[in-house]
């Protein structure tokens, strides 16, 4: 009989977990560990996107984001070219899909956009005609963190199904806690939002919720700790001392959990707040492999759209590289 054949990657954008398909997400992840060996950059990787080029339209702050598709598109054998949004055009009223445009017509393979705006990652991939991957877009979705959190939690716990997951703190406002939220819920998994009664009123998905961290606590294989996200607050009052008395993971709070249950951050760790010294850099904590999981995880996502907008313009009898003759 003949062997069936690997399913394809269809999607040459990567807009939101909302999208993906559970073979989807397991088909990252198979591909990330393929490429893990090679995350931190001193054995060379497959030059899989030799000749292309990808720019990073960051018009919000980020540190690990950028840092890190730019470190999986270089490691592939991709140019990236770092947009600046305060020296830019944008100042002088062009918009964002004239300017996203403009360059691609210069060759470009893919965007990689953070926005303050919902859906302007989905509105810039109607205007333009190569892959476009959220890199976050306001409180909305971030999906490769959720799928670089999946990867560090399967090669650390061995499994991503059967799981219960707290997710703490700041959830209203974490476009990371709702693509995590999304993946879980396809994977079958429990997740738990817990934090004080502001963070999980008026949320916009189907959550089970908690103002009691203490109790679920005992039931977790992983914990995932947010940060309180002020610059999103506007009206909203915390009061501080009792988030930090009720929320903060501290050693006494972790002995609480599964004894091979892990902590989560996606970052940046405001420490002394959500997580204290001796739990952020503690033997359950995986920080900092999770940065690592990033880089693996996003040269899977690049070479799977990639792939995917190649496979298109072959279709379309383009060039591969977008080049006239
Ligand atoms: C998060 C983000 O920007 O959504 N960080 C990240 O991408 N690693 C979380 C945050 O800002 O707190």
């Amino acid at each position: 009989m003949a062997k069936p054949s690997t399913p394809q990657w269809t999607h040459k954008h990567l807009l939101g977990i909302e999208d993906l398909s559970v073979g989807e997400i397991r088909m990252v992840l198979d591909t990330a560990d393929e490429f893990f060996p090679y995350a931190a950059g001193r054995k060379p990787a497959p030059q899989v996107l030799e000749g292309r080029t990808i720019m990073n339209l960051f018009i919000e702050d980020s540190t690990r984001t950028r840092t890190s598709f730019t470190f999986a598109a270089e490691r592939l054998g991709a140019r990236v070219f770092q947009f600046h949004a305060t020296t830019s055009s944008l100042n002088k009223k062009e918009s964002l899909a004239d300017t996203a445009r403009n360059v691609e017509a210069m060759g470009l393979e893919a965007i990689v956009i953070r926005h303050p705006e919902r859906n302007a990652p989905h509105r810039l991939a109607e205007a333009v005609r190569c892959s476009v991957l959220n890199a976050g877009d306001d409180s909305h979705e971030h999906p490769t963190q959720a799928l670089l959190d999946l990867q560090a939690i399967r090669r650390r716990l061995g499994r991503i199904e059967g799981l219960t997951l707290a997710l703490v703190g700041d959830v209203r406002h974490s476009r990371v806690a709702r693509s995590n939220l999304l993946a879980h819920s396809k994977l079958g998994n429990r997740v738990i939002f817990v934090g004080p009664q502001v963070f999980l009123e008026d949320l916009d998905v189907q959550a089970e919720t908690t103002t009691d961290f203490d109790a679920v606590l005992p039931q977790c294989d992983a914990v995932m700790m947010l940060r309180v996200q002020f610059e999103r607050h506007e009206s909203l009052v915390l009061n501080i001392d009792e988030y930090v008395r009720n929320y903060q993971l501290t050693p006494a709070r972790l002995a609480r959990a599964k004894p091979e249950a892990i902590v989560l951050h996606p970052g940046p760790v405001n420490r002394g707040i959500e997580l204290t010294n001796e739990v952020a850099d503690g033997p359950r904590s995986v920080i900092l492999y999770q940065t690592t999981c990033g880089v693996a995880t996003r040269m899977a996502v690049l070479s799977l759209c990639i792939g995917a907008l190649e496979r298109e313009r072959a279709c379309n009898g383009e060039d591969t590289l977008g080049q006239e003759g």
